[in-house]
Parts: C-alpha cells; structure tokens; sequence
C-alpha cells in the first residue's frame, strides 16, 4: 500500500480531545449519581451522513452514562440532527421543537438540543436562539466532537450555541454506537467542494477533507471483526477522495483495500459525482466481487441549458457516455439517480429533456425532488420560469413515468435466484423477512417452509427466488 501522509494540520489535536475524554468522565460522574439512568432520544434528518454523525452522538452518549430511548415522551435528554437541504426537512424540525415546549415545561430538567447542517446556517441558529429559548444546546456540523463539552455546560443551566465554522477539522477515535449488523456506514471523507448552485451542502459542510487510508480501514477492520457483512463507504463526492492528501490512496485503489478485508461480504459508496467517475473506478468495479454491482449516479436534469445553469460540469451527453461505459463493463448493474424539478431556469422545454433522459437511462429508481430556494446558494436569486402548480404537475407526470420504468425493470427479475443479504423481519408483515439483493433491491421474502428461525437468516446471504415484481420492491421465496 502507499504511504498515506497525514495532513496533520486538519486532526483536531491529541489535546483536545483528550479534553472532550474528561468532559465524557464528568458527564458521566454526575449521571451515575442520578436515581435512574437518564435516556436519550436522537431523531435524524437528511442523508447517511447525517445518520453516521448521529452514531457517533449516540456513541457519546452511552459513554456518558445515557440509554437510548425512543420517544421524546420518556427521554430526559431529545436532540435532534438536522438536514438543510431542502425546506421541508427545516419546516419539520421547528415543528417538533414547538412541541416540545410544552413538554419541557411539565419536565423543566429535560435537556433539549439541535444540531447539524441546519445550525451552520447563521439565520436558523438566530431564530433558535430568540424564538425558541426553551433549546439548550445548538451546535453545528463542525462541532460534533465537542457534544461533551456542550452537554456539561448545559447540565450546568447554560444555554450553549456552538457554531464556528471550522472548516477543515477531522477527529477519528470517537465512539460509535451502530444499528445491529450486518450493514455498516463508514465515512471517507467530509465536506463537498463542488458548489451546484441549488445546493447547501457546501456551506454547511464545508470543504472536501478525507480521513486516512489507515483509520478507514482500521475501522472497516472492526467492524468486519463486530459481525458486520456490508460496508458502506461515505461522503459527498467519494470519487474525489483523497484529492486534499498529499500521498492518499485514490477512491479505486481504497475500494481494493476494503474488498481484501475478510468478513467484509458486501461493498457500496456513496455519492460518485458524474463528472469524477474514473475508468479505474469503473474497472474496479467489475473486477472486484466484492463491490455490489450498484451505482448511485445523480443527474439532476436532462437539459443541458440547465445543467450548466446548475454548475453541474458536464453535458447530457457526457453524462451518458458514462452511463454506457459502466454497463458495458457490468450489463446487470442496478442504476439509480436524483433528479431536481423546477429549477428556476428549467423552461417546459428542459422539462420534457428530464423526461427524455429517463426514458433513455432507463434507471432501475430515482429520487425526485422539487427546487427549494436555499438562502446564500448562487440559484437564489433567479427568477422562476414556471409556477409552483407547474412544478408540481412535472413532478408527478415525472413519476408517472418512472414508476412504469421501474415497475420493468424489477419484472425483469421474476423467475430469477438473487444472493439477498438478510436485514431482518419485514416491518409490514411478521412472516416475511427482509433483505437487499446484491443491486440493492429490497425483497421480501417467506422462510417459514424452510423451517430455519430468523434469527439464524438475520445477517446471512441468502438464495432467494424472486416470485413477484412491484414498484419499489420484489417479493420472493426462500
Ligand atoms: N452529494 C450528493 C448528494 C447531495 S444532496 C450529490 O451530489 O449527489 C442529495 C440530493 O438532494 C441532490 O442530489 C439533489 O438532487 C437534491 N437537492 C440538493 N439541493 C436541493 C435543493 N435546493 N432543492 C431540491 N433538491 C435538492
Ligand atoms: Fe450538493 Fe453538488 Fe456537492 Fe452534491 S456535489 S453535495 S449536489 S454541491
Ligand atoms: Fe442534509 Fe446535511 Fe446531508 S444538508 S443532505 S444532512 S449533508
């Protein structure tokens, strides 16, 4: 392997968190002196990222003497980690902080807290603190190692805002509290450098930083050791990981290294940005059993005029000039995408080039949303070209479309044998379990015949015969 040059400059320092360690000891002091032991209710908003952040929280938490719980009704401690990608997601935060008042006043010990993306946001951290002055704690994505010290001093009745921007910080060597196996989220690299310009991730995450080869396969490594079967590898664009090390291993190359780590069955990433795809990349894939032939590649619109009002930096027709090679290289892999409706530039013309596009790419899903006007992203300040009802008749002729693409594809599987990776017991029905084929298509399946418990296909790979196709899943037997 390369060696993998530290840039030290963007660790947070061996001394800070050390003090972050005594805070964790002080919290949890006082909390094992408490007659009950304090429960904690975490609640996540917004993408894996967000959900990875929030175990590392959880992680905190438990060293500091708290039980998970799940509902607000019992916890003497709620926070919650928000999203500020589009406004829905903040819309519904202010509502379950509302509704929280009340409840502190009935409980006036219970600790309230908000924290991520939405918080770096200088007018939501503002509005928190003069219009909802029952939260306790406010911190940012670049504080997230400090939950510590935060947590002390709001024990201590202070009301804490914590929301430097600090671009650039990474700490490893924080506690991770993760769902049960088999599937595991494992961090690359933090932060977007591409500015799209719809989008907050940039501001609110700051710039492109990758963690070392070293800590993400010492951490694969453990988790591969902790029972886990698939691994998830994360960030905004992973195919610019390692671009900020002087001497970092290149996306490719770590995939290789993960798929060498014994225990591990199942590798996926996301996101690739379309411009970065590599052709190593894409020959990695298909030469590596590992890697789940499955691929996350946004498009967000099928008009060039758009794109490039977007800052996306490529053309429609680079884009499927990807597409092509990677199923040249791997005919069965599983394509999906997002795709952004109502841009402020996008004409009926540009409209009807998404639907085009889909029809040509023939994904096997999207995920659509409509434009959200972000504060301080460069598409503020454009004039709209269609109405809000326009909008919204694109977006469901939009899925009108792809439900039937979709609906095919997954026909296609009827009949076949899929590997299905066993995640648990379906949540619809107690006689069916649930799992993901190696493409990433949810199948639920019956196992009762088989007389195996759950318990012994819960985390294994499964034969599963593919019965019937739906829209958004494929139901199957064991
Ligand atoms: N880094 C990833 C994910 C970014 S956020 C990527 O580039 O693909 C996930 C999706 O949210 C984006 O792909 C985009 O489709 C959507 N999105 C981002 N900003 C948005 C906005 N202002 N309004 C509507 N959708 C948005
Ligand atoms: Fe947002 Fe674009 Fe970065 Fe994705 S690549 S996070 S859409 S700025
Ligand atoms: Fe949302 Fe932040 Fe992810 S804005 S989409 S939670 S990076």
């Amino acid at each position: 392997m390369k060696n993998n040059i530290k840039s030290e400059n963007k660790h947070i320092s061996l001394e800070e968190m050390q003090k972050q360690s005594d805070f964790i000891a002080k919290v949890s002091t006082v909390n094992a002196q408490k007659e009950a032991v304090p429960r904690a209710f975490v609640e996540t908003y917004g993408c894996q990222q967000n959900e990875s952040d929030s175990e590392k929280i959880k992680g905190m938490l438990l060293d500091m003497g708290y039980e998970m719980c799940s509902d607000t009704g019992s916890a003497d401690l709620v926070l919650y980690n928000t999203c500020a990608v589009r406004e829905n997601a903040e819309l519904r935060v202010f509502g379950n902080l509302g509704a929280l008042k009340h409840q502190k006043r009935r409980k006036p010990d219970m600790l309230i807290g908000v924290c991520g993306c939405m918080m770096q946001q200088e007018h939501i951290a503002d509005t928190i603190k003069s219009k909802y002055k029952h939260v306790d704690m406010v911190f940012g994505t670049h504080a997230l190692y400090r939950f510590p010290q935060i947590l002390s001093e709001a024990m201590e009745n202070q009301r804490v805002f914590d929301i430097e921007d600090e671009s650039g910080s990474i700490f490893e060597n924080i506690s991770v509290q993760r769902d049960k196996p088999p599937l595991a989220k494992v961090p690359i690299m933090y932060g977007c450098n591409n500015f799209c310009t719809y989008c907050i991730v940039p501001y609110v995450r700051g710039r492109e930083r990758s963690r070392n080869a070293e800590d993400i396969l010492n951490e694969c490594r453990a988790v591969a050791d902790a029972g886990y079967k698939e691994i998830m590898l994360l960030g905004q664009n992973v195919n610019s990981y390692s671009n900020d090390l002087s001497d970092g291993l290149k996306f490719h190359e770590l995939l290789r290294e993960v798929c060498r780590i014994d225990g591990i069955e199942r590798v996926r990433f996301m996101t690739s940005h379309p411009k970065d795809i590599s052709d190593e990349l894409i020959q990695t894939m298909a030469e590596e059993k590992k890697i789940c032939k499955q691929l996350h590649l946004p498009i967000q619109s099928g008009s060039d005029k758009v794109l490039s009002d977007m800052n996306r930096r490529y053309t429609r027709a680079q884009y499927l000039e990807k597409l092509a090679k990677v199923r040249r290289a791997m005919p069965d892999i599983v394509l999906t995408t997002d795709i952004i409706v109502g841009f402020p530039t996008e004409t009926q013309n540009d409209f009807n080039e998404t639907l085009s596009v889909l029809k040509e790419a023939e994904y096997d899903m999207i995920f659509s949303f409509i434009y959200s006007k972000r504060r301080g992203t460069p598409a503020e300040k454009l004039p709209d070209s269609l109405t809000d009802e326009q909008k919204h008749k694109n977006f469901d002729e939009m899925l009108k479309v792809q439900n039937e693409i979709s609906k095919r594809k997954n026909d296609a599987y009827v009949g076949r044998t899929e590997d299905v990776l066993v995640e648990g017991v379906s949540k619809t029905n107690s006689e069916t379990l649930t799992g993901r084929t190696e493409g990433g298509k949810v199948v639920n399946f019956s196992y009762l015949s088989s007389g195996l418990q759950a318990d012994e296909l819960i985390g294994t790979i499964q034969k599963v015969k593919v019965v019937q196709a739906q829209t958004w899943s494929l139901l199957g037997e064991l």
